[in-house]
């Protein structure tokens, strides 16, 4: 079962996209984001093939820790087997599909609520109680459907498609990056999660992300954590890199006394996962961008710290990202999807900064044109 497109569809996806050259290029077309077609080509080229960020490692770094995640309506148990591998499962049962696991937690087996059918944690069926009878039925040809599933820089990630190439191979020096700018990424814990329900289609969101020409207007107090003149936009195979240097002194949106961190490094990671090192104390951020609807869309922000619980500075970001930092945003994006839904918009100018300053789209470019490459492979 697959989801095409027409190649006129792909062409009036593009547009007046430029290809080469983001100073000379338009953004896709706006029917990209209010049309159900492309979310559903969406679905199967962009987020059935890509790595989806679950959680950090600390759910599932003991023998026998299992976490159940929803991946784009799939619902997928990961699970550290006996010998410490990872492996990642449909959370479907062989016998007549009831689900394995719930949440989290710690198991030896997995043993279906339903009638008992019992699995290894590879995967295999153990036990299946009252079979002896059946005619042609062996155990050993029994097993539960993996998908692929990796552990980088401190995050699991999966990847419903079975031959997708490994994370190490698409992601160049993004690791490297990361433990430069967070080298206890791995060590923090999980603190608070705060979710917002947008009016807007996932790749709106993703704009907005993607560049800060429109910070000094739009975001005054966040401004005020940065040196915007170091800010740095670099993009690179599947993911762009977003570097400024912190603020010396008070800024006017939390207060960052006593941090090490005296940068803000923030990555995007193709197409849905935006990873942040913010000034201040030792944190990390993730953003994960998921798609509900052509005009709605469900973020999550999940805030890693040292402790789960956050000190008063720590809350203060939180309170800072979610009371204005994102009120801004979201009230940016959910416009944006209006004024895409008028016949007055069709698509706009990228703005560039050849030099890759904070000010230019960019990174914006580079993320529309993984997506039209993935449109095109939906051309039956
Ligand atoms: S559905 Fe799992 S044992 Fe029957
Ligand atoms: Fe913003």
């Amino acid at each position: 079962m697959g989801v095409y497109i027409s190649d006129a569809e792909v062409q009036a996806a593009k547009g007046r996209y430029n290809e080469t050259d983001p100073s000379a290029s338009y953004t896709l077309n706006a029917r990209c984001y209010t049309e159900q077609t492309f979310l559903d080509v969406e679905r199967e080229t962009v987020f059935k093939r890509s790595w989806q960020w679950v959680c950090h490692v600390e759910k599932v770094r003991k023998l026998g820790a299992y976490y159940v995640a929803d991946v784009q309506g799939q619902s997928i148990a990961i699970v550290r087997d006996r010998s410490g591998e990872l492996r990642a499962f449909y959370n479907v049962c062989k016998h007549r599909a009831h689900h394995l696991l719930e949440g989290e937690g710690k198991v030896r087996v997995m043993t279906c609520p339903y009638h008992a059918w019992s699995y290894n944690l590879d995967g295999n069926l153990r036990n299946a109680p009252h079979t002896d009878g059946l005619v042609n039925f062996d155990m050993g040809d029994i097993c539960l459907d993996q998908v692929k599933v990796e552990e980088f820089c401190g995050f699991i990630y999966i990847n419903l498609d079975t031959s997708a190439q490994p994370m190490s191979e698409l992601t160049g020096n993004l690791a490297q990056e990361i433990m430069q700018y967070a080298p206890d990424v791995n060590e923090l814990t999980f603190s608070r999660r705060l979710s917002f329900d947008i009016k807007a289609n996932w790749k709106n969101v993703v704009d907005n992300f993607l560049e800060c020409y429109h910070c000094p207007h739009a975001h005054k107090d966040f401004c005020t954590l940065l040196q915007f003149e170091t800010y740095k936009v670099t993009t690179h195979g599947i993911y762009s890199s977003h570097m400024a240097k912190g603020a010396k002194g008070e800024n006017s949106a939390y207060s960052v006394a006593g941090g090490d961190c005296d940068d803000h490094a923030v990555w995007w990671l193709w197409p849905n996962t935006c990873l942040m090192r913010y000034p201040g104390r030792n944190n990390f951020l993730v953003l994960n961008v998921i798609p509900v609807g052509p005009d709605r869309t469900i973020e999550t922000y999940d805030f890693y710290f040292e402790n789960p619980e956050p000190n008063e500075q720590e809350q203060q970001a939180i309170d800072y990202i979610r009371d204005v930092l994102q009120q801004e945003d979201i009230d940016l994006v959910e416009s944006v999807q209006r004024g895409m839904s008028t016949p007055a918009f069709e698509s706009g100018r990228i703005v560039n900064d050849p030099a890759g300053s904070g000010l230019s789209e960019h990174a914006l470019h580079h993320f529309h044109g993984l997506l039209l490459n993935a449109y095109k492979t939906a051309v039956k």
